[in-house]
């Protein structure tokens, strides 16, 4: 079902500085930081050959991330994005086999304008998921 690694996110204590060292140390093709308020974050995407990497920085008072950079000082990975052929089918054969999605379980648009839904990293390793529209 699920399709491609769409992006890796990484939520960081200081987005100029990742930025730079992803630029400047990793030599790679950085964007300019985007503000998503319907998600609570600001972001930067780097383009890498075969996926994206998001960088996560908490934006507005009730950030997902900012609890999480609260345990993760350093920050760390956030969560990974696979797309998918059609969302709301991924849903709902996932909410048949147990697993939660978060929020209302209704898809948002997403930092590419695309929809998508969270599944609950306790159900999946410890790992946070993002399904995609493709
Ligand atoms: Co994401």
């Amino acid at each position: 079902m699920i399709g491609r690694l769409n992006h890796v996110a990484i939520a960081v204590p200081d987005l100029d500085a990742a930025s730079q060292q992803y630029r400047t140390a990793l030599g790679a093709k950085v964007g300019a930081p985007k503000d998503e308020p319907d998600h609570g974050v600001t972001v930067v995407f780097i383009e890498l050959p075969n996926t994206k990497i998001e960088l996560l920085y908490p934006l507005g008072e009730n950030s997902p991330i900012s609890g999480f950079l609260e345990k993760n000082p350093a920050g760390g990975m956030h969560h990974i994005c696979y797309e998918v052929d059609d969302i709301l089918a991924a849903r709902d054969h996932l909410v048949d086999t147990g697993a939660r999605v978060l929020g209302s379980g209704d898809p948002k648009i997403g930092a590419h304008g695309k929809p998508v839904l969270f599944l609950h990293p306790k159900d999946f390793n410890g790992c946070l998921i993002e399904l995609e529209q493709a």
